[in-house]
């Protein structure tokens, strides 16, 4: 069996396209063009790379884009002002910060001060807690897209089996608590989960997000399962070039799985494609308008 790939750059490029009619609607109707702030502390070098996507993408659909680039030694005082004052400027909708933090500033508290209403990101304690109550939220973009893309493939997720490898804030956890509201049957494996192989192996959906190359492979795949692979793993080869790598080991798992994401080209465009997507959510509710591209409610 080969397996079907399922193709975010072109799903995302849909999404993106839904999102620019909404933006021009709300140009047109009311005047009103949405704001994404993207706030980068440092120069993480991979960091600097997915900002610099994330403010091209947001001018291509029509918003407003406002970076601000801060110096590594930012205080924890200073960046929270920062936060305060786009929370309350009425031209910025969306506030991301990028993570992660250098080590001197509390992640937990600077995420906790963004509105959750312009928490486009899905992290603020507010919105994770709507989720796990299947209530109105910014829903985090890696697991939003993930999510679009199995429902565009399989329709109803309802009684599936899905085991989620990995359990971050960022993707694990919120993507496992996503399909349990689709009616999944839901397992979170991680590093400790005892005999993961046998575990991976009773799933029809696997979602692997642990951020290790290639670290599961095809005798892991139920044959004709479904293989979401959130990694994104840069490794060097013999011949000195580098290659990009997910967490699942893409050829094995392709020839026993019904379907599979590739890397690259597969979850990571979602990601920023699904933030434009919430950024549009954010400012309708903001304004109280109807946001009948919402991708979730
Ligand atoms: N760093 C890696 N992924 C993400 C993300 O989805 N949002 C933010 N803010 N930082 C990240």
């Amino acid at each position: 069996m080969s397996a079907n790939i399922i193709d975010g750059k072109a799903f995302a490029a849909t999404v993106r396209e839904k999102v620019a009619s909404k933006v021009a609607d709300l140009k047109n109707a009311h005047n009103i063009t949405p704001g994404l702030a993207v706030v980068l502390v440092g120069e993480d070098p991979a960091s600097q790379v997915y900002v610099r996507s994330k403010g091209k993408q947001t001018l291509e659909v029509g918003m407003n884009s406002i970076e601000h680039k801060l110096d590594p030694d930012t205080t924890e005082e200073a960046l929270l002002a920062l936060i305060d004052e786009l929370n309350s400027d009425p031209a910025v909708h969306g506030i991301l910060v990028q993570l992660p933090l250098p080590s001197h500033l509390d992640e937990t508290l600077v995420i906790n001060r963004i509105l959750p209403e312009k928490d486009v990101d899905g992290f603020h304690i507010s919105n994770v807690g709507l989720l796990a109550t299947s209530q109105k939220s910014m829903v985090p973009c890696t697991p939003l897209g993930c999510l679009l893309m199995l429902r565009d493939y399989h329709g109803s997720l309802s009684g599936k089996n899905v085991v989620v490898v990995g359990r971050s804030n960022i993707v694990g956890k919120p993507m496992a608590q996503l399909l349990l509201n689709e009616s999944c049957t839901v397992t979170i494996a991680h590093s400790r989960t005892v005999d993961l192989p046998d575990v991976v192996r009773n799933a029809d959906i696997v979602v692997a997000a642990v951020g290790r190359p290639e670290m599961v492979p095809g005798d892991w795949i139920k044959p004709g399962a479904t293989v979401i692979d959130v990694g994104i793993n840069r490794i060097s080869l013999d011949n000195g070039k580098t290659k990009l790598v997910g967490d699942a080991e893409y050829e094995s798992c392709a020839a026993v799985a019904g379907a599979i994401t590739p890397v690259p080209g597969g979850v990571g465009p979602m990601t920023i494609a699904c933030l434009l997507a919430n950024t549009v959510t954010a400012c309708c509710r903001i304004n109280n308008l109807p946001n009948e591209e919402s991708f979730l409610q």
